[in-house]
């Protein structure tokens, strides 16, 4: 046969096999197919973590859904953290972050038992994080390795007892770089100081997570006892730090000047200390439909004349914020920036 007939019949054999061509042109052919064989967990089903599997929780989560989340750090034999105060930690190369998401049957009663969806996995490689991800099946005794994004239809009892339905959608590995960055140069998002420097049960009563890693010599240099925080969004803190903490967790790794949404110049980290960057009195960079015909991203003291309400609030996939993979508008994050909006003194924008 010539060359052009076998480069046919690959590309035939690469569109058969699903993801299959793209695996092997990535380089990934020793990717293992199931969770299981990372051997991260005691028990899979629980999210119980084998002994080198450190737990951890972020301040303020990813909203993704209403689902739960699980999180998890392994490092290799050996290998220790590099602290950073601001910015992602370091980690050496062979360190698996692991995020599991689940549905929880219902939302009032944790004892009702959750269903698990998928568990993501960002393994560090020379230079970059390399992102995969295993979807849990439906009898929950194993999560086999997905490529191609999968739907999974779920149902729960919501916070005020109705039952809520929802075609979840597993992105495909190819859209974990819209939030973690570029192919080589993609990052962690949570795993830094500000987000976790809180109190954890690691079984023994709560204690603060950073001060339990440097206590198990993970950290290479010890950190320091100063450091800078972010609030829980949905905590006692004072409105404006809740709803900038929000903005920082859930928008922040888009609208950046590196992010997917750089074009807007609209910036939500809690860095931005420039009204405008913020929103304030900011022209919308999109036109049309998107704005909902409201004049600015924030109007001080009018909520219902602000973009950024009308594109949270809305569930329209060309319109909705933040964008695809979540469905379902965070009602209690529009109420939060809501308040914070019509809390600003109403100056008049010019
Ligand atoms: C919509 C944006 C978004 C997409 C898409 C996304 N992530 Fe993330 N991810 C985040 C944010 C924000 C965090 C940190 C907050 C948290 O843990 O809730 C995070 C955290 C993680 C973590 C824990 C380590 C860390 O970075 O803090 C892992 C592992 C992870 N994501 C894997 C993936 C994989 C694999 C994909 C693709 C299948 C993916 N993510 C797609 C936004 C995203
Ligand atoms: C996955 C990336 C991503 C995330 C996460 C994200 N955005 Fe965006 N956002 C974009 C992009 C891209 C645009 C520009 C295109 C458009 O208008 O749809 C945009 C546009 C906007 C605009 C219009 C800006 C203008 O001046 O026209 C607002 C307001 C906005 N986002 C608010 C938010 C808020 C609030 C959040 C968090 C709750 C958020 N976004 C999360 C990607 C993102």
């Amino acid at each position: 046969m010539t060359r052009l007939v076998w480069i046919a019949i690959g590309a035939l054999v690469a569109a058969c096999s699903g993801g299959g061509g793209g695996e092997k042109r990535q380089g990934q052919a020793d990717v293992p197919e199931t969770l299981a064989e990372w051997g991260l967990f005691a028990d899979g089903a629980q999210q119980l973590p084998a002994d080198d599997v450190h737990p951890y929780e972020v301040i303020a989560p990813l909203y993704s859904d209403y689902t739960a989340k699980y999180r998890f750090i392994r490092l290799p034999e050996g290998g220790r953290i590099d602290y950073r105060a601001d910015g992602p930690w370091q980690f050496p190369e062979g360190t698996v972050v692991v995020k599991t998401f689940s549905m929880p049957h219902d939302q009032r009663d944790p004892a009702a038992g959750e269903r698990l969806l998928e568990t993501r996995l960002l393994v560090r490689e020379r230079n970059h994080w390399r992102p995969h991800t295993y979807v849990w099946n439906e009898a929950q005794t194993e999560a086999k390795r997905a490529i191609a994004g999968v739907r999974l239809p779920i149902e729960w009892k919501h916070f005020d007892g109705g039952t809520r339905s929802l075609t979840y959608r597993v992105p495909n590995t190819n859209q974990c770089h819209g939030c973690h960055g570029e192919h080589e140069a993609s990052e962690l998002l949570g795993v830094r100081t500000a987000q976790l420097d809180r109190d954890f049960d690691f079984g023994s009563g709560p204690v603060n997570q950073i001060d339990h890693f440097a206590a198990l010599g993970l950290f290479a240099q010890a950190p320091p006892a100063q450091r800078e925080r972010l609030v829980d969004p949905f905590g006692d803190a004072p409105l404006e730090q809740r709803a900038r903490a929000y903005l920082e967790a859930n928008c922040a790794h888009c609208h950046h000047e590196n992010g997917a949404a750089w074009e807007t110049g609209l910036w939500l980290s809690t860095a931005t200390t420039n009204p405008v960057d913020l929103g304030i009195c900011r022209r919308p960079f999109s036109a049309g439909e998107a704005t909902g015909g409201r004049p600015f991203d924030i109007v001080p003291g009018h909520p219902e004349q602000s973009v950024m309400v009308f594109r949270m609030a809305s569930a329209d996939p060309e319109i909705k914020m933040p964008e695809l993979p979540t469905q379902i508008p965070h009602d209690e994050a529009i109420e939060l920036i809501t308040d914070w909006i019509a809390g600003m003194s109403p100056a008049g924008c010019p």
